[in-house]
C-alpha cells in the first residue's frame, strides 16, 4: 500500500473527525507531492488477523522541510496501539530524519486541549513559542486555539 494511502487510512483511525484535527480525504497525496515532504508510516502484527503474521499499519507522521527549518504537520496512533511508545518512536524517527537533512529548528502545531501530544511534545523538548487563536475549527463551529511550538534540533 502506498504511504499516501496508509496515512489516509490511518487519518480515518486516529483522529476524531468532529475536532478539526485530521486532514480531509485526498489532501495526504498532493502534499506529499510538494518538494521537501514526507511520511513515515509503522506497521505492527494486526493481533485480530486470521492470517498469521499479517501486519497492519498502527501509526504515521508526516513532516515537510524547507532549509533549516522542518515541520511536523501531523502525527497518528492507531487507539488501540496508543501508550506503548509508538508516537515517541515515531516522533524521535522523524527528528532525526530532520536532524539528517539539516534542520536546525522543528515546529508544530496542536491544538491546545490536545493534552496527550502535547506532553508527547513536551517529552521531546517541544516548548510553546506563539499562539493561533481559533486556528481548528471543530465540526459543531466551535474554535480552538493552536499552540505553536518549536524545538531545538
Ligand atoms: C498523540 C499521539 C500520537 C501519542 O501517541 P502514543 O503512541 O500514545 O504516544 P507514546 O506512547 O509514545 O507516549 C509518549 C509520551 O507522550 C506522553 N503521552 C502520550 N499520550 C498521553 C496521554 N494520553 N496523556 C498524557 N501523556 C501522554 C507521555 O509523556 C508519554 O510517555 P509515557 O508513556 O512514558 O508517559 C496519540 O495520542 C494520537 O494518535 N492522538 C490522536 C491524533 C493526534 O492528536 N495527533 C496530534 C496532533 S497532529
Amino acid at each position: 500500500m502506498a504511504e499516501a494511502d496508509i496515512a489516509e487510512q490511518l487519518i480515518l483511525a486516529a483522529f476524531d473527525p468532529g475536532l478539526g484535527e485530521g486532514w480531509a480525504s485526498g489532501q495526504v497525496a498532493p502534499t506529499l507531492a510538494m518538494p521537501g515532504t514526507w511520511a513515515t508510516c509503522a506497521e505492527a502484527a494486526d493481533p485480530l488477523s486470521a492470517v498469521p503474521v499479517k501486519s497492519a499499519p498502527v501509526g504515521f507522521t508526516i513532516a515537510r522541510q524547507i532549509s533549516d527549518e522542518a515541520e511536523l504537520l501531523l502525527i497518528g496512533v492507531r487507539p488501540d496501539r496508543r501508550r506503548s511508545g509508538l508516537g515517541g518512536v515515531l516522533l524521535d524517527r522523524m527528528l532525526a530524519d530532520a536532524a539528517a537533512a539539516g534542520a536546525l529548528q522543528v515546529f508544530l502545531e496542536v491544538r491546545e486541549s490536545n493534552a496527550a501530544a502535547i506532553a508527547l511534545y513536551s517529552s521531546r523538548g517541544f516548548e510553546v513559542v506563539g499562539r493561533r487563536p481559533g486556528y481548528y475549527r471543530a465540526a459543531d463551529g466551535a474554535r480552538q486555539d493552536a499552540l505553536t511550538m518549536r524545538r531545538s534540533n
